[in-house]
């Protein structure tokens, strides 16, 4: 499996003086939370990374749980929390290694650019589902695999394609799932135009 391991990402983290992604948080999760039918008391945020997307969501009084490979990202996520003045319970974990606690289960899970080859977005989605109490959310933004796209992983399996959510997410009901162009502008990384794919499903 060809993904990145916790050292890239530590050394990423490490070398940048500002935060990766920026310090506000996914717009598509800001879309989501604005929906008349979302409300969840609890998330899980798989590779949160520095900690904008959990922050934000404490701040809008969810219960948070976080965890992401590199400790460096979590050490950083740490600070902005206390900067934030929030309370969010994050840890260091490998997606593939991770399990939740027994008989523990999240309102909703949000997954944000975990980039990597199939095993590894694959194993991410079905331990979310694995994780989602009854009516729980899944959300999802990610590069889309598709031909000339400018941002993201330059290898096309790190990426996602529509036919790979529609079969690893058979089991919830579909809220919205597309694929297509946007500007994004999320720190120095993901900044200008990139093909990207949104998901939001519910546990039946
Ligand atoms: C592009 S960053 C996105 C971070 C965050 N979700 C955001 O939107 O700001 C991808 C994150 O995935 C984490 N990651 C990569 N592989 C992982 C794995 N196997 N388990 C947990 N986290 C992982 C990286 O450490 C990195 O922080």
């Amino acid at each position: 499996m060809n993904s990145k391991s916790a050292a890239d990402w530590d050394k990423r983290y490490r070398e940048h003086d500002m935060s990766l992604f920026g310090d506000a948080p996914n717009e598509y999760l800001r879309m989501v939370c604005a929906r008349s039918d979302f409300a969840p008391q609890t998330v899980l945020l798989p590779a949160d990374g520095d900690g904008r997307n959990g922050a934000w969501l404490a701040r809008r009084g969810m219960s948070v749980t976080a965890f992401d490979l590199s400790t460096e990202a979590m050490r950083l996520a740490q600070a902005r929390d206390k900067d934030t003045g929030v309370d969010v319970e994050r840890f260091n974990a490998d997606i593939m290694e991770w399990r939740p606690g027994a008989g523990r289960l999240w309102d909703a899970v949000a997954i944000l650019y975990l980039q990597g080859p199939a095993e590894l977005r694959q194993t991410a989605i079905l331990k979310a589902i694995a994780s989602l109490a009854p009516d729980g959310w899944l959300v999802l933004e990610g590069f889309a695999r598709v031909a000339g796209a400018t941002m993201g992983p330059k290898d096309a399996e790190n990426r996602y394609a529509i036919s790979e959510l529609e079969t690893w997410t058979k089991e919830l009901k579909i809220i919205e799932l597309m694929a297509g162009k946007l500007m994004l502008d999320e720190g120095d990384r993901h900044k200008g135009h990139a093909d990207v794919v949104r998901l939001a499903a519910r546990k039946r």
